[in-house]
């Protein structure tokens, strides 16, 4: 009613039904599909049980923290239940409609949720794995194949966390160019500054000399133990057409999707064999390490043996 969006938990208090199946939004409160108990967005009290006269105080129902700023309606989790240490930027050009919307991808990813961030911090799996152009697609069995051998990705990139008050954020910084029987091939340059804030949301925003800018939003949210969700979502200048943000996204796809390949079959190592090149990676992970908490879960199933 009053144009905020609040989130609450999903099952109800009285008896557990789903609020989200069947539930409906009534007034500033979500009105629960079994008996229809109604609870208040803002602090979740309960406002009205319709069979009774008197609602007990503690007839209530969790709120979490949210926030919705560049089109998403994002929660705050903290496994010890503690309060929001960050907000989450706001990127000007959408917000004045500058940047408009042209799509999503998503996809499903089985993997935990570093795995995700740590691929900004290995630099020599771009040329590996992202350096077969993209037409030789997201199956990494043929991507290697003769046929695209003459035309490359290129990309040379940085990576860095950022000082405080924003070390929840780092900083991956590419240049990439495409070659063409190892031509450049400068249509195709691109400078891409991939901003990650916290550990489950990159900020991909593109420059071009005449294409022009955007941004791809990426969210990593876990679903179950193991399991992420990835979204992204681009935004590009108004004026372009549509067909260019969306052919990037289309590339931006195929590369992702090759990680997918590696993510939902690979194994964690904690103590990864790494030469000197690599070493962007263990700045990574302790960098990383701030998110977790002495109560976050961990598994400690995964062993070498076969007795999982
Ligand atoms: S279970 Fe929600 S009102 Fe009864
Ligand atoms: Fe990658």
């Amino acid at each position: 009613m009053d144009g905020r969006a609040h989130v609450v938990d999903a099952y109800c208090p009285h008896l557990g039904a789903n609020l989200a199946v069947g539930g409906r939004v009534v007034g500033d409160c979500i009105e629960c599909p079994f008996h229809g108990w109604q609870f208040r967005g803002e602090d979740g009290k309960c406002t009205t049980i319709p069979y009774t006269d008197k609602v007990p105080d503690f007839a209530q129902i969790k709120t979490w923290p949210s926030c919705e700023v560049n089109g998403m309606i994002l929660v705050w989790y903290h496994c010890d239940g503690g309060a929001p240490e960050w907000a989450v930027p706001e990127q000007a050009e959408i917000t004045s409609k500058e940047w408009v919307y042209r799509g999503y991808t998503e996809h499903f990813v089985s993997a935990h949720i570093q795995e995700i961030p740590e691929n900004a911090a290995d630099f020599a799996h771009l040329t590996f794995l992202h350096g077969p152009v993209f037409m030789s697609g997201t199956d990494l069995r043929y991507t290697r194949s003769k046929l695209w051998d003459s035309v490359k990705h290129c990309w040379k990139a940085e990576w860095q966390p950022e000082p405080e008050p924003n070390k929840h954020c780092s900083q991956m910084v590419v240049q990439h160019s495409l070659t063409v029987f190892g031509k450049h091939f400068s249509f195709l340059d691109f400078f891409v500054r991939a901003r990650q804030v916290g550990p489950g949301l990159v900020f991909l925003t593109f420059e071009h000399a005449f294409l022009g800018r955007g941004v791809i939003l990426q969210s990593v949210t876990p679903v179950e133990p193991l399991l992420q969700h990835v979204v992204h979502r681009i935004y590009y200048q108004r004026a372009m057409p549509a067909a260019i943000p969306k052919f990037i996204l289309n590339v931006e796809c195929i590369q992702f999707e090759r990680d997918i390949m590696i993510w939902n079959n690979k194994q964690y190592l904690s103590k990864p064999l790494l030469v000197k090149e690599d070493s962007t990676i263990q700045r990574h992970r302790r960098w990383f390490a701030q998110f977790y908490s002495k109560n976050s879960t961990r598994f400690t199933r995964q062993k070498d043996g076969l007795d999982w």
